[in-house]
């Protein structure tokens, strides 16, 4: 049997929508898919304006556009993410303030954001691992009482929920991804939203490459200029045409997933010990982004992954820690970061997709218990 990592979500229905914006004849941004796509995300999420964009990373660099961050501001954020969530910041002049992440959800740790805070932060960026919130009700008081812009990198995270409340509802701003690996995709696509409603109007500014076109287009000025700092950060039609149905199917692609998400916790939990295994809050209702399981060191997840792959399964690890990364050469050498490194080291991701089969995943949770059982365990 051959199981692949990811197969991008397609429903079906997307060339029908393709052809249509074809028929309209207008591609570029902010058209009738746009602006769909933009409801069905302020539904959701119950933000006050939600913009699509042509990536989640894009929609993080108008985050910190939208920040007003300088050279020299502080943003605290954790070191186990995609190197977006930073780059995004660092493109701006702020100093990145690495936080280590919690052992059982992956996410940035509540109890060390505080030790962090100077005079010069400006902002937290926190990540929803595996599409698993962060504990937001610590971390939106702490923003609160120290005056900081919350944001969420909730690339992986759409239709997940803290305590009810949906992800991306939290921050000042929050940012999803619709890349192909993501539960629901557009190749490449994103979205930001706004929940601070001194920001939105800069962030249509800032989307358009920093001019007023929205006043343009409801009359208020009669030639659209540079108002703001911006860039093209737009999503063309052609991609919300194919993002918009599945949208409108999200919810039932989750459910799907979260049916093989359950089975494959059902089967690992058999030989596994829960702590290895991945950990969902009570007060968290996930989208089965992603499921993974932590070897005990380097080299077994190495051999394992070698396995499975001579097993015809495709497995594979997650981020390198980014204060470790080469851009940053030395300096950040002095810094240890516990649970970043170790989780790096050691978690493996397992195949996930939409209609995965029942088959699949008892072969894949088949070959991991042989691994165990050749190894004595
Ligand atoms: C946590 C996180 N942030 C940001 C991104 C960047 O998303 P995009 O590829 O849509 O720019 C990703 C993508 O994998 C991600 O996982």
């Amino acid at each position: 049997m051959k199981i692949t990592f990811n197969k991008p979500l397609v429903t079906g229905v997307e060339a029908e929508h393709i052809k249509k914006v074809v028929e309209k004849g207008q591609f570029s941004g902010n058209g009738e898919y746009s602006k769909k796509c933009n409801k069905i995300l302020e539904q959701k999420t119950g933000c006050i304006k939600a913009i699509m964009t042509s990536s989640c990373t894009d929609s993080l660099e108008m985050c910190a556009l939208l920040s007003g961050l300088k050279p020299g501001d502080e943003v605290i954020m954790p070191s186990f993410t995609f190197v977006t969530t930073a780059s995004a910041f660092e493109l701006r002049g702020a100093n990145i303030v690495w936080c280590d992440i919690r052992p059982d959800t992956k996410n940035i740790d509540e109890n060390l954001i505080e030790s962090l805070i100077t005079e010069k932060t400006k902002a937290v960026v926190v990540v929803h691992y595996a599409g698993v919130a962060c504990e937001m009700d610590r971390i939106s008081d702490i923003c609160n009482r120290h005056n900081l812009i919350l944001i969420e990198d909730a690339a992986q995270a759409i239709d997940a929920s803290y305590k009810g409340k949906p992800l991306g509802s939290f921050g000042d701003l929050a940012a999803f991804s619709f890349h192909e690996t993501k539960n629901i995709q557009c190749g490449e696509g994103g979205a930001l939203l706004v929940n601070d409603p001194d920001m939105v109007e800069r962030a249509e500014f800032i989307r358009d490459k920093g001019t007023n076109r929205t006043h343009f287009n409801k009359g208020i000025v009669d030639k659209y200029t540079w108002v703001e700092l911006g860039s093209s950060f737009l999503m063309s039609e052609l991609q919300a045409a194919f993002l918009c149905p599945q949208l409108e199917k999200s919810l039932e692609v989750n459910q799907n997933r979260l049916k093989s998400w359950n089975r494959y916790y059902e089967l690992l939990s058999e030989f596994i010990p829960a702590e290895k295994l991945p950990v969902i809050p009570d007060q968290c209702s996930h989208n089965a982004h992603m499921f993974y399981m932590m070897a005990d060191s380097f080299e077994e997840r190495s051999e394992l992954i070698k396995f499975l792959g001579d097993n015809g399964i495709y497995s594979i690890f997650h981020y390198i820690p980014l204060h470790k990364a080469p851009y940053w050469k030395g300096k950040y050498d002095g810094l240890t970061l516990e649970n970043t490194e170790k989780i790096s080291k050691t978690l493996l991701r397992l195949p996930m997709f939409y209609e995965l089969k029942d088959e699949e995943i008892v072969y894949v949770c088949s070959k991991i218990r042989e691994f165990f059982l050749g190894r004595g365990k």
